[in-house]
């Protein structure tokens, strides 16, 4: 038993010389000091020895199992210093160099001139209204004066999620909506901004996406000549007092007289102003106002369809749509106040 103890020693330093790391020396000291270890083993037969030679091979073994210790021990405090100087010297930092600067974000430009807007009609009383995206059909289509067999349906080709809900086409069904909620009560005052879709492919006129910002008034006694001066009250106010407006004759379901609004706007490098189309626009329809539970021999109202993306191209000269959503830095970060 003496010789397998001095053995055992022997071929464990011998061993424990050449552990190259952490994970080898694992291995030893649970080869040799586990549970299931060569020495326990050993030790697991002392309960054969004389009462002489238990105390004498006791104190071997204890010795033997001191020395395994000592040499593991020595090697472990090696290996957690090497360890704590590879991380030292990894993660090391130089205070010296210059930081990164934070990159600012930017208001993006469509939410600016909607903000812009709201600001301005804010400023004449108005409230801002809001209406869901996903719309039924009544409410985008029906209760605006277009039956499912009116022809008008194709010029805003649409997404449908059923038969009777789509994204909405256009915000005007928020009139609807407003109308619904205030169960004839007047003046009704609201603009509604909000994000509109049509299955058109895009280019740099045209997205499947986009924005509008809905006018609705009703009250006694409103008239076209109130359109036309709030319009052009708002106009002078987004492009300066010298703007102009005209009124073209157009048609929309739900107006009646309806009318395309354009703007005089001065290209860059040219003498004249031009005009150019912004917004339709024009008197509730009877038929609009009664659907939503307005008398309509006791009152009128006027209603404005914005398109966000054209005020902002004229604002901003820019003459892609696509800009606006392409999240190109270079070209939102234009916008950043600084
Ligand atoms: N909803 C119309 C469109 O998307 C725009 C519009 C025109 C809105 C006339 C109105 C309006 O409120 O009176 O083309």
């Amino acid at each position: 038993m003496r010789e397998r103890l001095e053995q055992l020693k022997a071929e464990a330093l011998e061993q424990l010389q050449n552990v190259a790391d952490a994970k080898q020396l694992d291995e030893l000291r649970i080869k040799y000091q586990g549970k299931k270890g060569k020495l326990t083993e050993i030790l697991r037969g002392m309960g054969g020895l004389s009462a002489e030679e238990r105390p004498v091979i006791g104190q071997l073994a204890n010795e033997v199992r001191d020395a395994i210790d000592a040499a593991i021990g020595g090697h472990q405090e090696r290996f957690e210093q090497e360890e704590t100087e590879r991380r030292l010297a990894s993660e090391t930092i130089d205070v010296t160099l210059p930081g990164r600067k934070p990159k600012q974000g930017a208001v993006h430009p469509l939410t600016r001139v909607v903000e812009e807007i709201e600001e301005i009609f804010i400023g004449m009383g108005y409230r801002v209204a809001e209406g869901p995206e996903v719309e039924t059909d009544y409410h985008n289509f029906e209760a605006l004066n277009l039956p499912k067999d009116h022809p008008a349906r194709d010029m805003q080709d649409s997404f449908y999620i059923t038969e009777d809900l789509l994204m909405r086409t256009q915000t005007s069904p928020v009139q609807v909506r407003t109308m619904e909620a205030m169960s004839g009560e007047v003046p009704v005052k609201i603009i509604c901004p909000g994000k509109v879709y049509r299955r058109d492919d895009d280019d740099a006129t045209h997205s499947f996406q986009f924005q509008q910002i809905e006018g609705l008034v009703i009250g006694k006694n409103i008239r076209m000549s109130d359109l036309k001066g709030t319009l052009l009250q708002f106009m002078r106010e987004l492009f300066g007092s010298d703007t102009e407006i005209r009124m073209r004759p157009s048609f929309f379901p739900f107006t009646e007289p309806s009318a395309e609004v354009d703007v005089t706007y001065r290209k860059k490098g040219a003498s004249e102003p031009g005009w150019l189309e912004v917004l339709g626009c024009g008197m509730v329809h009877p038929r609009v106002l009664e659907m939503s539970g307005y008398d309509p021999e006791q009152y009128s109202g006027f209603a404005f369809g914005i398109g966000v993306e054209r005020i902002a191209m004229l604002k901003y000269g820019i003459d892609d749509i696509r800009h606006f959503y392409n999240n190109d830095e270079r070209f939102l970060e234009q916008f950043a106040r600084r």
